[in-house]
C-alpha cells in the first residue's frame, strides 16, 4: 500500500459533519497536526489512544512540515487536520508542495466549509433562478491584502451571493463597499462558530452588518453571507416545474 500523509477537512465543529472517511483516518493515525484555534477537542478525541495529537496554532510552515516529515519517515500514520475544507484559506498548496519535495505522497479528504453549514442553519438556498445562480468566497482585505482584480468592489457588482471569510475586523469597510451595490435591506447570514457548542448563526440586514459585528464583538471565525437570493419572495425552479420536461421527468 502506497504510504502518503492525508489532509483532511474535518468541517466547520461538529464532529457529526466529519466524513466516513474522514472519521476512519482520524480513528487510526498515529500522528494527528490539527489546527487547534479553527478544531475543537471533541474532533481529537476520536484518535486512538496513543495517538500523538500536536497543534499547529503556534508553529511556522518549517516547523509542521518538519514535524510532518520527521513523523512519517519514522514510519507512522501522520494526518493533518484542517477545519472546513482544505482547499479554501488553508495554506493547503505550500504544505504540499514542501512535502512532495521530500518525496513523500499526499491526498486530500474535503470537508463541509463554513458558508455551507451558515447557509444550513437559515435553511437558505444561495443560488434562485432569475436572483442568482452565482456563489463568490472570498474575504475582506486585512493583512493578507487581495489580488487587485478581484477587489471586493470589483466581485460586488456582480450581486451574486457573497461569502466573506475572515473578514470581521474588517466589517466597517466592506458593509461601505457593499452598500454601492446592494440594496441596504439585503439579507446577510452572520455565523459566529458555527455547529461549535456555543456557536449560532443570525440573519440581519446589510445595512446593519457592522453595528451588529462590533455589538456581538466579533473578530474571529464568523462568516458573514449576503445573498439577495434570501428574501421571503417566491420563486420557483424549474426543476420541479410540472411544465419543465427533462432527461428524469419527460411527462
Ligand atoms: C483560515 S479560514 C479557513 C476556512 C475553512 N477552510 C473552511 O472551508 O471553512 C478560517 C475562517 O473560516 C470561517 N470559519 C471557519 N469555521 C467557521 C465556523 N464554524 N463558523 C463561522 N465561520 C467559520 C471564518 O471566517 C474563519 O475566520
Amino acid at each position: 500500500m502506497d504510504r502518503k500523509i492525508s489532509f483532511i477537512g474535518v468541517g466547520p465543529g461538529d464532529p457529526d459533519l466529519l466524513t466516513i472517511k474522514a472519521l476512519k483516518k482520524i480513528e487510526s493515525a498515529d500522528v494527528i497536526i490539527w489546527t487547534d484555534s479553527l478544531i475543537p477537542e471533541k474532533i481529537i478525541n476520536y484518535s486512538q489512544e496513543g495517538a500523538e495529537r500536536i497543534k499547529t496554532g503556534s508553529l511556522t510552515l518549517e516547523k509542521i512540515t518538519s514535524i510532518m516529515i520527521e513523523k512519517f519517515n519514522s514510519g507512522k500514520t501522520v494526518i493533518r487536520l484542517q477545519d472546513g475544507d482544505p482547499c479554501l484559506f488553508g495554506a493547503l498548496r505550500e504544505q504540499i508542495e514542501i512535502l512532495k519535495q521530500n518525496k513523500i505522497g499526499t491526498e486530500v479528504i474535503p470537508g463541509v466549509s463554513a458558508f455551507q453549514i451558515a447557509a444550513a442553519y437559515q435553511e437558505a438556498e444561495l443560488t434562485i433562478p432569475d436572483i442568482t445562480q452565482t456563489i463568490i468566497l472570498t474575504r475582506a482585505g486585512g493583512r493578507t491584502g487581495m489580488p487587485e482584480k478581484e477587489s471586493l468592489k470589483d466581485l460586488a457588482k456582480h450581486n451574486s451571493s457573497l461569502c466573506l471569510y475572515l473578514s470581521a475586523r474588517h466589517i466597517k469597510s466592506s458593509q461601505e463597499t457593499l452598500l454601492e451595490f446592494y440594496p441596504p435591506e439585503t439579507k446577510v447570514i452572520v455565523g459566529y462558530r458555527v455547529s461549535w457548542d456555543d456557536g449560532w448563526t443570525s440573519l440581519i440586514e446589510l445595512k446593519d452588518m457592522e453595528k451588529f459585528t462590533l455589538e456581538k464583538k466579533l473578530i474571529r471565525t464568523t462568516i458573514y453571507i449576503i445573498s439577495p437570493a434570501i428574501s421571503n419572495s417566491s420563486h420557483r425552479s424549474n426543476l420541479y416545474n410540472p411544465l419543465y420536461k427533462h432527461l428524469f421527468r419527460t411527462k
